[in-house]
């Protein structure tokens, strides 16, 4: 049964029994950030299960997309030395949201394998919680699976709870005993039943987890019992397709079959030594299961980067690299593979399909990327593994792994991989330890901008600004110069003031600091920015330029309100135009950097390739759409599940508080700290003024708003003006004015091509006059002014025909430059005692002015740098033809 058969079997079996069949959801989650990847099939259901979401129906059943390479469940170590452990794998799941438990769940799975899919019942083995006495009985008396074949597995990984048999979604969540369904592979594979010491072998494989969910385990690790008990359940079509497809690996299913075809080749294809290599080597099974977890993940809209998600992705990829390097890759291969898979899954994932050519970009450049350095790292990585070989000690050094990952891009766990296949260990806690070091360092260089290594140990800052533009009598709890705390500053100092109260926005989430000023009777300090010290301590920074200012001291803080006036609109519209863009051009379109100022907003997200024209037009139609509708901009402090629930946006990565603040602007609700215009009319006029790409699968937009944007096209208005007036047209008329005006530059260039041309065929006629007779042969040397390669070329068989037995080097000279010429006719060249040959003449020539060049015996040309010695080789080239005659 080929695995497409097994997916659509599965998934109408439990249509069947009244469930409903809904789509996978993506592997990036949407809303969820506790989550790095959807890593099971429930995770589209948690709120369901937690009872905070309803749906129109209490089963259903999905094929669901996983990534588990992070996170809890994390597999990544496993793959390429198990036969059934992926990066990327479908799981084929059913659900009961408060309908079925227990019974039901197992009668539906135990009917699915053994009446559906045939298999034989005495190679099925069932484990349970060993606290799950009614799973057991259900197992054993209503089913009919004798006593050897149960196994009751207890909290058998250090803590209550912590279980195989008991399965949380994450640190937090739904969660709940379980039971699982194992396969014996036969006593042909090494391994034992689950439980036994040797159970991790490949004999007895869990095909089925049954997810009893009764509790929600929130961060304290308290178990809430659930309002309804539901049941999860998750089968790795790959691991089903295995057994029913008669194979004991998951690589040998169909469904991988060209996937390691196209490795081999694509492999074969970059390395010098062509596919010298073994066709069954375990990296390409590594190549094979990461070209789908990369390309799943990119087509969800991750990018390769240094944190989050995209980290885990990079890491999957260079270990991928890696793998084909290891096979005797020298040049990028892997991202040739998306075709293969858009082949073999694009039907069940159109998604594949629709962004086949971003897929192959992204990998490509990060490919072209570590291929960089992927040579000089391995040379120092095999010093290292030969040493510590050597040396007996079985574990590479934290600083080795640190510096393989600094500065040659390795992931420390890509180090891991290739120490393991030589039985050696790296040290983790000597690289975490590097790793601490270079943040600390990083952090102390950045310290005045950044300020977050001012100390500081008074009272947080009170902020007033979201509505205050001032704020009265203010106390100074700090005060620092040149990065250290003082008691007092003075006029001329540059200083960093703390308040416990301020309406000076401190920058962060992409919004600039304030700048304004803080005063009192006798002085005046200059606030050029305000940045935290810490989350709730405020540093003004800038300058007294009046008086003095003491810790302790009270002062009246006012924002510029202009500029903070400007930097709110540019900030509003950010988030509308990020509306826009999904809007424009699809949901694929995440955040990954903004920076707003007064001038402008800036703003990078992911999308493959360049904005049209057009696009650019209807996110800015649809943006000014919203200003005009002039909606009144809303702030309101919730829960963070409430937040979720609301449907609000928010960054992957970003770590949110448990109340977050959620701006609803028009039709756009973010999550936001920034400030805001108090209704959408308030921007004025939004105008995108550049676009371009700053990274693989990365755009950035500019933009501007209010008067800014005003000026912006009075200024082109301005210029077009300027250009109509020199043409003497409208500006409307101007676009067809310079069209016609360059017509007429091209008629010009033509004209005045022929009549240099011209001009050098009639100096010809004067030049003949000047050939010298040598021993019958007429010889010339000359220089034709004005002349351009091709008119040499003319010229110079013009003066052929005309001299006809003749030796010719013809000259042009073009700001500095030399162009040569020379020819030989044909009866000199037959005659039998001359040696005289176009391109040995021309080079004759052409090095006397620092150049050379070559050809054919009866015509050469050549190119030289230095004009000022022409004249002299001229001269020489009647003495160097008689010599050959
Ligand atoms: N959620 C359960 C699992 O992933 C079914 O094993």
């Amino acid at each position: 049964m080929k695995a497409a058969d097994i997916r659509k079997t599965f998934l109408e079996y439990f249509q069947s029994k009244g469930h409903t069949i809904v789509a996978s959801s993506p592997v990036v989650p949407g809303d969820d950030p506790t989550l790095l990847f959807t890593n099971a099939g429930m995770n589209q259901f948690k709120d369901v299960f937690l009872g905070f979401d309803k749906r129109p129906y209490s089963r259903a059943t999905t094929s669901q997309k996983c990534i588990r390479a992070g996170g809890k469940h994390n597999d990544l170590d496993n793959v390429g030395y198990t036969a059934r452990h992926h990066t990327f794998f479908e799981m084929l799941g059913n659900f009961s949201f408060g309908d079925y438990f227990k019974h039901d769940a197992i009668q539906y799975a135990w009917g699915l394998l053994t009446e559906e899919f045939k298999l034989p019942k005495e190679k099925l083995w069932v484990t349970v919680y060993s606290e799950d006495d009614e799973a057991y009985d259900i197992w054993h008396k209503v089913v009919g699976v004798p006593a050897e074949r149960i196994v009751r597995i207890g909290d058998n990984k250090g803590g209550r709870y912590m279980s195989d048999n008991f399965w949380m979604m994450g640190d937090t969540g739904p969660c709940g005993p379980c039971t699982e369904i194992f396969f014996d592979h036969g006593p042909e594979i090494a391994g034992g039943p689950p439980g036994s010491p040797d159970e991790d072998g490949d004999r007895y494989i869990e095909i089925w987890n049954n997810v009893f969910m009764q509790y929600n385990r929130t961060e304290d690790g308290v178990m809430h019992p659930l309002p309804k008990p539901s049941v999860d359940t998750g089968m790795g079509l790959e691991r089903i397709a295995t057994v029913l497809q008669g194979k004991h690996s998951n690589y040998e299913i169909d469904l991988f079959q060209n996937l390691l075809a196209a490795a081999r080749t694509a492999v074969a294809a970059a390395s010098p030594g062509g596919e010298g290599f073994d066709a069954n080597s375990p990296s390409l099974k590594v190549i094979a299961d990461h070209i789908r977890a990369c390309s799943f993940t990119v087509a969800d809209g991750v990018i390769p980067s240094n944190e989050g998600r995209g980290y885990v992705l990079r890491r999957i990829t260079r270990r991928a690299i890696r793998h084909g390097y290891k096979l005797g890759a020298r040049t990028p291969y892997f991202h040739k593979l998306v075709a293969a898979l858009v082949a073999e899954m694009g039907e069940a994932y159109p998604e594949l399909r629709q962004n086949e050519k971003r897929i192959t970009e992204v990998l490509k450049t990060e490919e072209e990327r570590f291929f960089q350095t992927i040579a000089n790292g391995m040379e120092i990585l095999d010093a290292a593994l030969a040493t510590v070989e050597t040396a007996g000690t079985k574990q590479i050094d934290g600083e080795t792994a640190f510096k393989l990952h600094d500065t040659y891009g390795f992931p420390v766990d890509l180090t891991a991989d290739v120490c393991r296949e030589r039985d050696v260990t790296v040290d983790q806690g000597g690289f975490d330890a590097a790793m601490a070091r270079q943040r600390e360092q990083a952090r102390a260089a950045g310290k005045f901008k950044m300020a977050a290594g001012l100390e500081y140990s008074g009272v947080a800052t009170g902020f007033h600004g979201y509505e205050h533009l001032t704020v009265d009598a203010a106390n100074v709890t700090a005060i620092y110069v040149d990065g250290a705390s003082v008691q007092q500053a003075h006029a001329g100092d540059d200083a960093v003031i703390v308040l416990d109260h301020t309406p000076f926005y401190a920058e962060s989430g992409g919004q600039c600091g304030d700048s304004g000023e803080l005063r009192n009777a006798t002085s005046r300090f200059l606030v050029e920015d305000t940045l935290k010290i810490q989350a709730d301590v405020f540093g003004h920074h800038g300058r007294i330029v009046e008086g003095s200012v003491q810790v302790g001291d009270k002062l009246n803080a006012r924002v510029d309100a202009e500029l903070r006036a400007k930097t709110v609109r540019n900030h509003s519209a950010t988030h509308l135009m990020h509306k826009a863009l999904r809007e424009v051009l699809g949901d694929h379109v995440a955040q990954k950097g903004s920076q707003v100022t007064p001038d402008r907003t800036r703003f990078d997200f992911s999308h493959g390739q360049p904005l049209s024209d057009e696009e650019i037009r209807e996110i800015e139609e649809l943006v000014n759409a919203e200003v005009l509708a002039n909606a009144e901009a809303q702030a309101q402090v919730m829960a963070l599940d409430d937040a979720q629930r609301s449907g609000a946006m928010m960054l992957f990565g970003e770590k949110y508080g448990e109340t977050v603040r959620v701006l609803s602007i028009g039709s756009s609700k973010e999550l936001c700290g920034g400030t805001h215009v108090r209704r959408t009319g308030d921007i004025g006029l939004f105008k995108i003024v550049a676009e371009g790409g700053v990274a693989a699968g990365v755009r950035r937009v500019e933009a501007i708003t209010g008067a800014n944007a005003l000026s912006y096209t009075q200024n082109l208005e301005g210029t077009l003006k300027g250009v109509a007036a020199l043409l003497k047209a409208t500006p409307h008329d101007v676009p067809a004015r310079v069209a016609a005006a360059q017509d007429q530059i091209r008629a010009l260039e033509k004209e005045i091509a022929s009549l240099k041309g011209k001009l050098a065929s009639s100096q010809g006629d004067e030049l003949m006059a000047q050939a010298a007779d040598v021993k019958g042969v007429k010889v010339l040397a000359a220089t034709l002014e004005g002349a351009d390669a091709a008119t040499l070329r003319n010229t110079m068989d013009q003066l052929k025909n005309k001299l006809k037995t003749a030796v010719i080097v013809l000259a042009a000279v073009d700001g500095g430059k030399v162009q040569l010429a020379a020819g030989v006719t044909a009866d000199v060249l037959a005659k039998p005692a001359a040696k005289v040959k176009a391109g040995e003449l021309v080079n004759f020539v052409a090095q006397q002015v620092g150049g050379k060049g070559g050809g054919k015996p009866d015509m050469a040309m050549a190119g030289g740098t230095d004009a000022s010695a022409l004249p002299q080789a001229l001269a020489g080239v009647q003495a160097w033809v008689a010599e050959r005659l």
